[in-house]
């Protein structure tokens, strides 16, 4: 594990992030925001981003800080916060750092990881390094929302046509530049369970100039029952698990999201 910031891979996709239809049409932040609400203390979201789930949780009065490695990201947050009231921006706290190796010398009652971060972390070593620096943070009894994808094993089964893309619905930004977002899967390690994925923005300039914009990644994808060992071996219970923000349970649905509910026991992490 590197114990540096990451580079960071959204700064040439960062402004679209708030624009892109799938992320607009998210269902979670509601459940974010009670989860955070019924805490009853401070929350600490790891991987904040924009502040998509950030900012409507503090504007519902609680006290939240948000950690991105990301100065892209970071920065449009701080632009949004500083478009609302006083109070709202007296209640966020925002830290550029890597959620394997923060400090923030103060507890907090929830952990949150909106929109998979997590997936982030390619390596065991990586995850359990966060695991435990989450469960530092926490109070005794505190609590840790993990928020990843359930893998569909038949679509990583399929054969897959190399190279082809799906493209999301454009949308044009306030400047009047349109753009397109294609998205397609570029490798697929089925031992290391990880997907190298590919966004293509197409930007239309309003003088009609057409520019390419890549933001590539790879994510590392959990099965469940591996999430909740790996949770159980980095001293949480899992309390609940649900398929989607609704709190439907595991099964409701296929594949349906992974979203663990885990509470930090007094167990130290093996
Ligand atoms: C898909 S975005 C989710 C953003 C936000 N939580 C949301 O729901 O919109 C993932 C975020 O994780 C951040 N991230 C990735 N790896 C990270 C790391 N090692 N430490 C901290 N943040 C990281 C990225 O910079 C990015 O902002």
């Amino acid at each position: 594990m590197s114990s540096s910031i990451p580079y960071d891979e959204y700064s040439s996709g960062a402004e679209f992030y708030d624009w892109v239809t799938p992320y607009r049409a998210r269902q979670d932040v509601g459940f974010f925001v009670e989860s955070a609400r019924a805490a009853m203390g401070p929350v600490l979201e790891l991987g904040c981003g924009t502040g998509r789930v950030l900012i409507p949780t503090a504007r519902e009065g609680v006290r939240i800080t948000g950690l991105d490695a990301s100065s892209a990201m970071l920065g449009l947050c701080r632009s949004k916060l500083e478009q609302e009231p006083e109070d709202v921006q007296q209640r966020v706290t925002l830290v550029r750092g890597d959620m394997r190796s923060f400090d923030l010398h103060r507890p907090f009652e929830l952990v949150t990881t909106p929109f998979r971060p997590f997936q982030h972390l390619l390596t065991v070593e990586d995850q359990r390094a966060c695991l435990a620096a989450i469960h530092r943070h926490l109070v005794p009894g505190g609590k840790l929302i993990l928020d990843v994808f359930n893998p569909a094993i038949d679509r990583l089964a399929a054969p897959q046509t190399p190279g082809s893309w799906d493209e999301d619905a454009d949308f044009t930004l306030p400047d009047g530049r349109r753009v397109r977002r294609r998205v397609r899967i570029v490798g697929r390690d089925l031992l290391r369970q990880i997907l190298e994925v590919e966004f293509l923005f197409v930007v239309t300039h309003v003088d009609g100039r057409e520019e390419h914009r890549v933001h590539d990644f790879r994510l590392r994808y959990l099965y469940p029952h591996e999430a909740e060992h790996l949770l159980a071996r980095s001293g949480f219970d899992v309390e609940d698990l649900f398929s989607d923000y609704n709190k439907s349970p595991y099964g409701a649905q296929y594949p349906g999201e992974l979203i663990f509910i885990a509470r930090k026991t007094g167990r130290a992490p093996a």
